[in-house]
């Protein structure tokens, strides 16, 4: 069975996320969500409550299952037998980083690869960080994220 890890912060999930997760499902037979803290991020959601959103908007996909993980991410790659890490690359403005952490990924594991997924075109523009914005100053985000996300992200910046 070839099981891959498609891991980020997730904060909160959006469309262009969930394009990713298509395609790797018609590529994999297993995809492990592994939600995580990034140090460089603040998170406007717990890990918990990222994970119940992926839960939620993936349900539909039954090879799809959601983890957290603490740590390196090789070293949780390792322990799911995972056989490569999926990336999202939406523009050659994420290749820099992307290639940085693959390379160093392989260098620090026993050589993991890492698959890189582009997803459709109209979410080039389209990040986590965007929604949070745009939603903060009143804007529509119906577009860029599930009606559940929409919901939750609207309900937060009340609290
Ligand atoms: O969604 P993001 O924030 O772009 O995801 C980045 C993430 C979580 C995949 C990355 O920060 C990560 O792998 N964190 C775990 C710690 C780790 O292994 N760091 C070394 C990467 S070179």
């Amino acid at each position: 069975m070839r099981r891959v890890i498609y891991p980020g912060t997730f904060d909160p999930i959006t469309n262009g996320h969930l394009d990713i997760i298509e395609r790797a499902t018609a590529l994999f037979d297993n995809v492990t969500i592994g939600v995580t803290t990034n140090p460089a991020k603040n998170p406007l959601f717990t890990v918990e409550e990222r994970m119940a959103m992926i839960r939620h908007v993936t349900q539909d996909y039954k090879t799809v299952q959601v983890d957290s993980f603490s740590g390196l991410l090789v070293d949780y790659a390792k322990r799911l037998g995972a056989c490569a890490i999926i990336r999202g690359l939406r523009a050659i403005s994420d290749f820099e980083y992307e290639f940085q952490m693959a390379l160093v990924n392989r260098k620090i594991s026993d050589g993991i690869v890492t698959v890189f997924l582009m997803p459709n075109e109209k979410y080039t523009y389209l990040n986590s960080t965007i929604v949070k914005e745009l939603a903060t100053f009143g804007g529509d985000i119906s577009r860029f994220v599930p009606p559940l996300v929409e919901a939750q992200v609207k309900q937060k910046l009340r609290k």
